[in-house]
């Protein structure tokens, strides 16, 4: 009981998010327009589209991805797969029932990441007074960060540059599908993604350090002096795919694991001193940025020894050093290395069942389920030893 209390009171403390927008991002090698694009775009509660222009046909007015997926099938097929179009998961919605009735204000500030869409949201604030949201669609909501979080304001479509570089549309804009695109690099910096992937400084911090804190460890890393921006290593080839943590081969990508023993061949009696190394050269960030996930590594011989990595700094590494009596012949040293992405939530969703999740609680059983399905192992391997 105790113990699901602890987790409890670091649940809450996880939950009580920054109700208002983050502070100025700081540069990261973008320019003056762009910042300015991104504090406009991403700046407080997005407000609702308002009337689209007449020449619109119903297919152009409309914030549905399956709308945008007709002429952009590519786009919207990777983001049907991706987290993005699952951020309003049972994990989110099961907790959102109860919280809505006891800290509304809770409740509220989550939809600036998870559901960010004016038309997502049952209600809107004039002068701090709640209103209900005639434009209202609960089934809007449910779909997460769709298309036109990232893409529309005001029925205007954004986008980035063509990628010959060029920011100008191919015809006048009354003659292009959705009055053509406003286009602008803003889209191709890491600033673009910080409004939800950092919290301010007015956020959540442990020990003065943001729970998420991806942007500013991102400036630090060997990445960023390469030049590389979040979309680099997120969106190769403009795919929207998003790919993280819960993906093994995005995750062996940013990785150099290397296994070594001090000798070539052992006799019983001998001393294995094996070292393990793994080190992140194509992570932009700590690994794993967030807080949420574990990494468990084990390596067994006769005995087992389990350990679990410290989040790895930016152009960081990390190293185990196993050592051990070899007492019998014949024997193989074996090393695994388990991710797991949902670690935290695990234990998380079980405390809230056991404390009661009131009307979330079927949600939140589904979404215990599905953290207990996305551990892998990441790295296996035996070295024959004698
Ligand atoms: C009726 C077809 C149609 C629909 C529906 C549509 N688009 Fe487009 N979109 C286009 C065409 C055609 C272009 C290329 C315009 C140009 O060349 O300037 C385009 C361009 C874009 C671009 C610029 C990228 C590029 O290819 O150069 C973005 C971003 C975009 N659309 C987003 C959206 C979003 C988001 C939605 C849904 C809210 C949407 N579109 C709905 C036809 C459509
Ligand atoms: C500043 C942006 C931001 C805000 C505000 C925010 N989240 Fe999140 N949330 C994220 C990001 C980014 C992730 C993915 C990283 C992770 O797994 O920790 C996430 C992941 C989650 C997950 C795990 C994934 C899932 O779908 O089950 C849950 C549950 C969650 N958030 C609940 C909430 C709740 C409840 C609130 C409001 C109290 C909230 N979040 C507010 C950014 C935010
Ligand atoms: C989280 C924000 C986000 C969401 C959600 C999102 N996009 Fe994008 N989109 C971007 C960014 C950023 C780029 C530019 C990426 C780059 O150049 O590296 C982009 C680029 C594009 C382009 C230009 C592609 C090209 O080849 O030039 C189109 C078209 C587009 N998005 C359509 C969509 C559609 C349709 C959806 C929904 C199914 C969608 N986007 C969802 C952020 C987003
Ligand atoms: C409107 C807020 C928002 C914006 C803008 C946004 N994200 Fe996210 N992102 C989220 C949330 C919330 C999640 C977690 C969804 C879930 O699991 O429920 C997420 C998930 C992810 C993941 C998957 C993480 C995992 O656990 O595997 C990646 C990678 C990611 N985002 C990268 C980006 C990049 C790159 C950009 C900029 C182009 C971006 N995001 C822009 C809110 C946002
Ligand atoms: C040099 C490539 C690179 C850059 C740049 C980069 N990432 Fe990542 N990112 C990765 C790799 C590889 C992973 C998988 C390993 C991991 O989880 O750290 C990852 C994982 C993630 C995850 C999964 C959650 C977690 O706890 O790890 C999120 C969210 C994310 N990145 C967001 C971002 C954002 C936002 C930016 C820009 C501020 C960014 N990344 C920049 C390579 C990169």
């Amino acid at each position: 009981m105790r113990r699901a209390e602890g987790i409890l009171a670091l649940a809450i403390l996880a939950l009580s998010l920054p109700a208002a927008a983050a502070d100025p991002i700081p540069p990261h090698g973008s320019s003056a327009a762009e910042r300015d694009f991104i504090a406009r775009h991403w700046g407080g509660a997005i407000p609702p589209q308002g009337p689209a222009p007449e020449r619109f046909s119903p297919i152009e007015r409309s914030l549905q991805p399956e709308a945008c997926g007709a002429c952009h099938p590519v786009q919207f097929g990777d983001w049907q797969t991706s987290l993005h179009s699952k951020s309003m998961g049972p994990g989110i919605t099961g907790q959102l029932v109860e919280m809505a009735r006891r800290e509304p204000a809770a409740a509220r500030s989550c939809s600036r990441c998870h559901a960010p869409i004016a038309e997502q949201r049952a209600t809107l604030y004039e002068a701090g007074r709640p209103i209900p949201n005639p434009d209202f669609d609960p089934a809007l909501q449910a779909r997460g960060i769709i298309c036109a979080s990232c893409h529309v304001r005001g029925h205007e479509h954004f986008g980035p540059p063509r990628r010959d570089g060029s920011t100008t549309n191919r015809a006048p804009r009354t003659q292009l599908p959705h009055g053509g695109v406003t286009r602008t690099s803003a889209f191709l910096r890491a600033e673009f993604c910080a409004s939800c992937h950092q919290f301010g400084r007015d956020g959540l911090a442990l020990n003065g350090t943001p729970l998420e804190n991806t942007f500013e460890e991102g400036k630090k890393s060997p990445a960023a002096r390469r030049g590389l921006q979040c979309q680099n290593c997120h969106m190769p080839d403009r795919r929207h795919l998003w790919r993280g943590i819960h993906d093994r081969d995005m995750v062996r990508s940013g990785l150099a694991i290397t296994l070594r023993a001090d000798k070539a061949r052992y006799r019983a009696g001998d001393l294995l001193r094996a070292t393990l190394v793994i080190a992140t050269p194509g992570v932009g960030h700590a690994f794993p940025t967030y807080v949420t996930p574990q990494v468990r590594v084990r390596a067994e011989l006769v005995d087992a020894d389990n350990q679990s990595v410290a989040r790895i700094q930016p152009g960081g590494r990390f190293t185990l050093t196993y050592a051990r009596h070899l007492m019998t012949p014949g024997l193989r040293l074996r090393v695994t290395v388990t991710v797991l992405p949902d670690e935290f939530y695990t234990r998380f969703f079980d405390a809230l069942l056991i404390a009661g999740a009131g009307e979330g609680e079927a949600e939140i059983r589904e979404a215990l389920e599905a953290t207990r399905r996305s551990p892998y192992t990441l790295y296996a391997k035996e070295l024959p030893l004698t």
